[in-house]
């Protein structure tokens, strides 16, 4: 395994360019699923979680070509195997996205359960399940696998409701999306989520000849077709990432463009480093913050309570990051995970470096400390990880952030990035990694 050395108390200064979202590209793959047709990416991110999603479109028969540096094609052949292998699946929650194109296509789809992960707790599938069986797919679970099949005449268009208690469903909504759009019939979901990947994801539908309207408000509508065809697409610039980079200036003090970007899609994020008075500029496809000396007495920034919510709220995967800064602030601030309550796993690691953090139920309690200092922490999940790095670009001497994995699968080349805005940062391998 490898881990990253992050050398503390450089100002970062410079421009970073945003790759395309992780979470939209991995649905819009997925979709190549419903058609016989070639679907093209033109600016998938290089992560992790890229090739993995490739590796079950492959398993699952699709034609599969470029990556890396240029663009992605994939097709899926006329008839593509129903069962996707449990080791590749459990690699990757999003991987579930090829039930709804999967049993929309074919009739029968055996998608092994995703696994858990470091959200906290357990993240239930039962609004893919709600919407498919509206649909009129029975779904069970057998072995591991859902198993979820079509009737006899495919599936019918139906209304309802995707909402959970923590707001709605992404990927709920998109495989429940993805397969009306070849139901018969009309199909209006209520309770839609209204994330900007949801909102692309419809959009390459559209362009493949679906029938889509709503999107981007909770009530979407489709009307069945009987086949979609080819797609070139671009998706939207990767907001979180984007996020996290201005979080980093915010940090350093520096100035740091980060290009390339929907400034509109982070307007919530920009509004409370608004009151964190953060002082940076916004142009219309860029986010610039200015310098300053963030410990300066008046420098630092205010303490600025966060609750997160489903998009346009404040996102839950850029709440560690926001956690990280707010390390910084001279007081207290109350940050509260609606979307994953245990979404936490990075507070203990944050206290490592000296961060004066704490639970209180289901709120997490920061107090600004003059200053973190470099220790060995441990990578839980994607966010989490970039917060430690974070965290380890203003504290004190070396943090050495272990197991990385979780890193690569959604920051592309993250250390090259950061060493270009002047980050001290490197990647070493771990021989003996500390087992838990
Ligand atoms: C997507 O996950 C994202 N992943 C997550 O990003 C993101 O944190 C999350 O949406 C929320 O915005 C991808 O798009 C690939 P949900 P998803 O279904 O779709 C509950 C990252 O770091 N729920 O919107 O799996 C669930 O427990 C990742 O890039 C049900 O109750 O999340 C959670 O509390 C992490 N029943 C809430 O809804 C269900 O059937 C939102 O989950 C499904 C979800």
């Amino acid at each position: 395994m490898d881990k990253l050395v992050v050398e503390g108390g450089r100002r970062l200064e410079g421009e970073v360019d945003i790759a395309g979202s992780k979470n939209a590209v991995l649905p819009v793959l997925a979709a190549a699923l419903l058609t016989r047709e070639t679907l093209r990416v033109e600016n998938a991110p290089r992560l992790a979680d890229v090739e993995s999603m490739l590796g079950v479109l492959r398993d699952l028969g699709c034609a599969v070509q470029g990556g890396e540096d240029e663009a992605i094609e994939v097709k899926a052949p006329e008839h593509p195997s129903q069962r996707t292998d449990w080791e590749l699946v459990s690699r990757m929650r999003a991987s579930f996205c090829v039930l709804g194109p999967l049993v929309a296509r074919t009739g029968r789809a055996e998608v092994s359960l995703p696994g858990g992960c470091a959200l906290g707790g357990f993240r239930p599938i039962d609004i893919h399940r709600k919407g498919l069986e509206a649909l009129g797919a029975s779904v069970r679970t057998e072995g591991g696998y859902v198993i979820a099949e079509a009737p006899p005449g495919g599936l019918r268009g139906a209304e309802m409701y995707l909402g959970t208690a923590f707001g709605s469903s992404v990927t709920g909504t998109a495989n429940v999306m993805m397969a009306a759009t070849l139901a018969e019939g009309r199909t209006v979901i209520q309770g839609a989520a209204c994330e900007p990947e949801v909102v692309d994801l419809g959009r390459c539908l559209q362009a493949m000849g679906a029938r889509i309207e709503g999107l981007g408000s909770p009530r979407v509508e489709i009307e069945g077709v009987s086949e979609l065809g080819a797609v070139e697409w671009s998706v939207i610039p990767d907001r979180i990432e984007a996020g996290t980079y201005v979080i980093a200036g915010a940090m350093t003090g520096g100035r740091v463009r980060v290009r390339g970007c929907r400034p509109e899609h982070l307007v919530t994020v920009l509004e409370r480093l608004r009151e964190a008075q953060i002082p940076f500029e916004v142009g219309p496809d860029w986010i610039e913050t200015q310098a300053r000396d963030p410990r300066a007495a008046g420098e630092q920034p205010r303490p600025t309570d966060v609750t997160t919510h489903p998009f346009p709220g404040f996102p839950t995967d850029l709440q560690a990051q926001w956690m990280a800064l707010m390390t910084m602030a001279e007081g207290r601030s109350v940050i509260t995970e609606r979307v994953y309550p245990e979404r936490y796993m990075h507070m203990a690691e944050l206290a490592r470096l000296g961060a004066d953090v704490r639970r209180e139920g289901a709120l997490a309690l920061v107090s600004g400390t003059p200053r973190l200092s470099g220790a060995h922490v441990t990578a839980s999940d994607l966010r989490a990880s970039a917060a430690l790095v974070l965290a380890g670009l203003v504290a004190e001497g070396e943090t050495h952030v272990h197991r990385v994995y979780h890193i690569d699968r959604g920051y592309e080349c993250i250390e090259e990035r950061l060493r270009a805005l002047g980050a001290g940062i490197r990647r070493e391998r771990v021989e003996r990694e500390r087992v838990e």
